[in-house]
Parts: C-alpha cells; sequence; structure tokens
C-alpha cells in the first residue's frame, strides 16, 4: 500500500484533501509547520530537516501542497515566494533523487503561469509576476523526478477559519452587508475542491508522469462567478459591484486576465469529462447550505 505524505496539510486545500482520502483508506501522513496540527511539522524549505524527515517517513507518494499563495507578498518579497514555492520542491527532487527513493511526487501548481486569451494548453506558459514565477520554477524542480505536475485553481468552503476562499470572502462579504467588488474582466476556470480533491486521487492512483491542467471545461469572469455563487445561495447582492481591474486600488501586483485552462489532456489521459462551471458553483455553494 501506498504511504501518502502530504506536505502543507493544513491549509486550505489540505484540509479538505487529507479528510478525504483518509475517507478512502489512504495510508496518509501528515506535515504542518505549526506543531501540533499534524503528524510531522517541520520547514520543507530547509534542506536538513527535510533530508531528516523524509528519510524517517519514507514516503512512495508526496503530495506537495506547500506554498506562498500571496500574489501581493511573493511580489514585495521575491526571496520568500522562492523558499515556499520553488526551493521546497528543489528540497523534495533532491531527496528523491539521492536517495533513489521509489516516490513519486504530485506537485500542485497554478493556473497564474498563463497570460494573453485563453483556453491555454500546457506549453502556453507566459510568466507576469513573482508567484507564477516560482511556481514555475517549482514546477521545473519537481519535473527532475517522476511526478505529475496539476496546474489548478480551485473554490469552495474552507475547513480553517484562519484560511479564506474566494467562496468564503464573497459569503461573508454578503452577509455581512459589505461592499464587494467583483471583476469583470478577469476570467478563470477552477474546480470546487470537492472535486478537485477527487481528481488528485485519480493521480494518485494512476501515477501519471507529465504536466496537466486540471480545471472546470468551461470558464467565466470572476464577477459572473460571483453573482452566480451568490444567487444559488440566495445571497443579497445589493453590496456586490461589477467593476473592470484597471479600476482596482486595492491590488497592486499584476494578476493576469485570462486564466482559463484546456483540460483536454488531462480529460483525454483518465477517458473523463471535466465539469462546467457553473456544476462547481452548485457543488461549492452545497456546502455553505448548513451556514446560511
Ligand atoms: N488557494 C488557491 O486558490 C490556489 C490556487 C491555485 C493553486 N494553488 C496552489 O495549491 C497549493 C495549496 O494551496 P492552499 O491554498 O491550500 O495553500 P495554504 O492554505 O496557504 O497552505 C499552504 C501550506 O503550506 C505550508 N507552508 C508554507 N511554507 C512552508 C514551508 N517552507 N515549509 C513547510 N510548510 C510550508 C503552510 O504552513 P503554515 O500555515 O504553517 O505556514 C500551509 O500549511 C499551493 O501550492 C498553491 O500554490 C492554490
Amino acid at each position: 500500500m501506498n504511504k501518502i505524505l502530504i506536505l502543507g496539510a493544513t491549509g486550505l486545500l489540505g484540509s479538505t484533501l487529507v479528510p478525504y482520502l483518509k475517507a478512502g483508506h489512504h495510508n496518509i501522513v501528515t506535515q504542518a509547520r505549526k506543531k501540533g496540527t499534524a503528524d510531522f511539522t517541520f520547514d520543507v524549505d530547509d534542506w536538513d530537516t527535510t533530508c531528516e524527515f523524509l528519510t524517517q517517513i519514507e514516503p512512495t507518494i508526496i503530495v506537495n501542497l506547500v506554498g506562498l499563495t500571496s500574489v501581493e507578498i511573493c511580489q514585495q518579497q521575491a526571496h520568500a515566494g522562492y523558499l515556499a514555492n520553488t526551493r521546497t520542491v528543489e528540497n523534495l527532487a533532491r531527496w528523491i533523487n539521492q536517495s533513489f527513493a521509489p516516490c513519486h511526487l504530485i506537485q500542485i501548481s497554478t493556473d497564474q503561469v498563463y497570460d494573453g486569451d485563453g483556453p491555454h494548453t500546457e506549453n502556453n506558459v507566459t510568466l507576469t509576476n513573482n508567484y507564477a514565477l516560482t511556481k514555475y520554477a517549482g514546477e521545473i524542480a519537481a519535473a527532475q523526478v517522476k511526478s505529475t505536475i496539476l496546474r489548478t485553481n480551485f473554490v469552495g468552503r474552507s475547513k480553517v477559519n484562519y484560511r479564506e476562499s474566494l467562496t468564503d470572502w464573497v459569503y461573508t462579504s454578503l452577509i455581512n452587508s459589505r461592499n464587494v467588488q467583483v471583476l469583470t474582466d478577469v476570467v478563470f476556470s477552477p474546480l470546487s475542491m470537492n472535486t478537485l480533491v477527487e481528481m488528485i486521487e485519480l493521480v494518485i492512483r494512476n501515477k501519471p508522469v507529465g504536466v496537466y491542467n486540471l480545471g472546470s471545461s468551461d470558464g467565466m469572469s470572476k464577477a459572473d462567478f460571483d453573482f452566480e455563487f451568490a444567487e444559488k445561495l440566495g445571497l443579497p447582492v445589493n453590496t456586490m459591484f461589477r467593476i473592470d481591474s484597471s479600476e482596482v486600488t486595492f491590488l497592486h501586483a499584476y494578476r493576469p486576465k485570462d486564466m482559463r485552462m484546456d483540460c483536454s489532456k488531462f480529460e483525454k489521459l483518465f477517458g473523463i469529462k471535466l465539469p462546467r462551471l457553473s456544476d462547481e458553483i452548485k457543488k461549492s455553494a452545497e456546502d455553505y447550505y448548513e451556514k446560511s
């Protein structure tokens, strides 16, 4: 049986992935940086401790969710972005290579590596900010070993109160009558976390090698997404306003306008059809029903 090490297990995606895989009776070991929240506590950007722990754990699959996901912080503190998004993956690949471990790496990357008109195929990378640059450098490190690199984006209800998703932000803002500015000219194609963890399990079972886009089969603007999500939950939208990104004053780092992904490579590999974004909004909204 595979021994699956989830790195960054207590973050937004990890908090949905870990219980899902445990419910599926996988042999799971978890890592976090904060004490007491996972089986192992260590910094993956430190080579010595990473090497020591991996040698002790002997995983046959590593799912790497570690990352510094703030586009703003990565832009202002390039080295912090490098440590979390690149050096961590360099350390994992170095351990797998040096120890000749029979270990498959599943690296979670991002749709931010695209810009220009989508939907983008995997070879259409355009890097426009430090977050994208450091995540792409992480992909290059992951490709040095047997790995699956999943470029993705995701939405849905967070299971941890210290980490808010896009849909959490919209939900909390609207029920508290706070103003929400939503972008009409930024398009994306995320999956719900509930679907994404099912797809990650598929990858765990099959260990394909290569880079794959993994998102919904179509896309929409963030503004349309937010309104459709609010509508599914019957939330009041009188405080939600459509704006163009040129009018935004609260974001400083450049963000791509069209991050839609062509996921046909992943679909062909597994002989599946990925869901439409409207289906994923519905699925994500269901997680909030009990809160409404
Ligand atoms: N969130 C999104 O919308 C999104 C979209 C596309 C792709 N992704 C990618 O998906 C992955 C998971 O994202 P997420 O939103 O779940 O991230 P998250 O909530 O920020 O969790 C990241 C985890 O990484 C840990 N971490 C950071 N630096 C570390 C280090 N040097 N050593 C060990 N652990 C470290 C954090 O631990 P501490 O809490 O202890 O710092 C945290 O548990 C990331 O790789 C991200 O780039 C995310």
